[in-house]
């Protein structure tokens, strides 16, 4: 049972516990659901189960092009084995049409491509909102170096590049995503890696037909059931077995 292990980190979508191997941490992924800084929260069956297998498909196909993250594998419906990182306190967020705080800052139409991929960065941190900040106060406050952000900005984009194209194949548009990133250490030896989860708790993504959303806007504005549409998600990746692709309760192929 997840409760005897010794938990070192519960956040508000998933907690981490110990792992199996010094170096290693276990990812349980909660139905949590909260928005705007926690104000609203609430309970959504099966997102969990949903968010651990659709991260595990992104993280491994990351992997697969080269792209190094911290997964390691799956463990069970909720659970996955991660590396430990040491996370750099950023959201690093890359957007491909204006949506969301974007258009709210400079009153650009939601869905509206922007001329090029847009990587910025908010400082983790609730009590503050996640503000937005500038290279120049990511190196100032030595969050992260120039060195660092350079390669940053490279992970972002190979992640963006992948995602949209695996989203694309499937009627998806990548609006946009948040990703984490974390430090390995080998001695003297650092590397990053992309961390957390990626999931559509972490994206906007809209249907290319109709502009549907499949992402957790649906709980952020009320839009429809968050299950329904996380399971759509997995549906069109082929992660949904065929007679369970109507059913509300997630059942997910391994
Ligand atoms: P924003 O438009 O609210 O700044 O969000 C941009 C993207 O980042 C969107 O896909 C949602 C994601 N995101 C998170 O995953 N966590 C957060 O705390 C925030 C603010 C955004």
């Amino acid at each position: 049972m997840a409760s005897r292990r010794k938990k070192v980190y519960e956040g508000k979508a998933k907690i981490l516990y110990e792992g199996t191997e010094p170096g290693t941490l276990i990812q349980y992924f909660k139905d949590d659901a909260t928005a705007f800084n926690a104000q609203k929260k609430a309970v959504v069956d099966g997102k969990g189960v949903l968010n651990n297998r659709l991260s595990e498909f992104f993280m491994v196909g990351l992997g697969q092009i080269g792209v190094p993250t911290h997964f390691i594998r799956r463990i069970n419906m909720r659970e996955q084995l991660i590396r430990q990182v040491e996370i750099i306190p950023l959201e690093v967020i890359v957007r491909n049409f204006a949506a969301g705080s974007l258009s709210k800052r400079l009153g650009i139409e939601e869905g509206e491509p922007l001329p090029r991929p847009i990587v910025e960065y908010s400082y983790k941190n609730d009590e503050l909102g996640d503000p937005m900040v500038s290279e120049e106060y990511i190196i100032a406050f030595g969050w992260a170096q120039q060195q660092d952000l350079d390669d940053i900005v490279s992970l972002a984009l190979r992640v963006n590049d992948f995602l949209s194209g695996v989203f694309y194949g499937v009627g998806i548009k990548l609006i946009d995503f948040k990703i984490e990133i974390g430090r390995i250490w080998d001695g003297d030896f650092m590397r990053l890696v992309v961390a957390d989860e990626i999931s559509p708790d972490s994206c906007r993504l809209w249907d290319m037909k109709t502009s549907r959303k499949l992402d957790k806007d649906v709980f952020r504005r009320d839009l429809g059931n968050l299950t329904d549409a996380y399971t759509e998600v997995a549906r069109r990746l082929g992660l949904m077995p065929a007679q369970a692709q109507n059913m509300t309760k997630p059942t997910l192929i391994n």
